[in-house]
């Protein structure tokens, strides 16, 4: 990063204990703007946690964050105005349509009903949604019904795009297929961070990834450099040696 104009998120020192668990343990990371960045960590690591921060939907306990420039704690309704979120679980009504749905997300943006309708359209074309358009959400495939969160989340064209584990559960295919969405997602100028298991998944698709262990960031760099440093192939093997366990998905 060369300009504080290029960072997307910036997290120092970050810190969140709920009683005596610290599930955040002063992180310190950067996502540069027009990266898709990878949070990997096993289960409690604290990913979550960082997620919802960084969305002001927690306030941390020390230590600071700023997204698309403005600080989360000082500046949250900003901070909202600039991101899009797919939550780990249940972001979609299942008794509504396709259509229904990205209606539902255009009104929580105050969209003009015209122009709602317009953004809808062009990301359900993206997606390769438009022929489900009138299916009920609850019929869809999981990795249908994912792709279908992601296009939700993009109605108000965020700046930086929040996924939590998005292809948990998904086959292979849908897996892939949900990956080249991210990448056109991506393409089309949105920062992404994402949280993940799967540390294939992290590899095929993130620029950068940081490491986290109970809270901890424990590394941080891009899949390739992170496997020459480590000597490793893979990076379950770079996992291994940085946090001393494997990551089963
Ligand atoms: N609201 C809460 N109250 C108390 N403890 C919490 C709360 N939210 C998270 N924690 C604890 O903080 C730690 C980090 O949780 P977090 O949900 O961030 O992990 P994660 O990395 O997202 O895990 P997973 O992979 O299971 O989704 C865990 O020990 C968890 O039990
Ligand atoms: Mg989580």
């Amino acid at each position: 990063m060369t300009s504080s104009g290029e960072v997307a998120v910036e997290v120092c020192g970050l810190t969140k204990a709920f009683g005596p668990t610290l599930a955040l343990d002063e992180a310190t990371f950067d996502v540069a703007r027009g990266e898709i960045f990878g949070l990997l960590g096993p289960n409690g690591a604290g990913k979550t946690t960082t997620m919802r921060i960084l969305l002001t939907l927690l306030k941390p306990s020390a230590g600071m964050a700023k997204v698309a420039g403005h600080d989360v704690t000082k500046d949250p309704v900003q901070v909202r105005e600039r991101v899009g979120w797919v939550p780990q679980e249940h972001a979609v009504d299942p008794l509504l349509t396709v259509a229904e749905n990205m209606a539902f997300m255009g009104g929580m943006y105050h969209l003009p009903p015209r122009a709602a309708r317009r953004r809808s359209a062009q990301l359900l074309e993206v997606a390769g949604l438009a022929g489900h358009r009138d299916k009920v959400a609850r019929d869809l495939s999981g990795g249908t019904r994912r792709k279908l969160e992601l296009a939700m989340s993009l109605v108000n064209v965020p700046d930086v795009l929040f996924l939590d584990e998005p292809t948990v559960g998904l086959d292979i295919t849908a897996r892939r297929d949900l990956w080249s969405y991210v990448r056109q997602i991506s393409r089309q100028g949105t920062t992404i961070m994402l949280t993940t298991h799967y540390l294939e998944e992290a590899d095929a698709l993130c620029d950068r990834v940081a490491i986290i262990d109970r809270g901890r960031i424990q590394e941080t760099g891009a899949p390739g450099q992170l496997k020459i440093t480590y000597g490793a192939t893979t990076l379950d093997e770079v996992f291994l040696a940085a946090t001393g366990q494997e990551l089963v998905a």
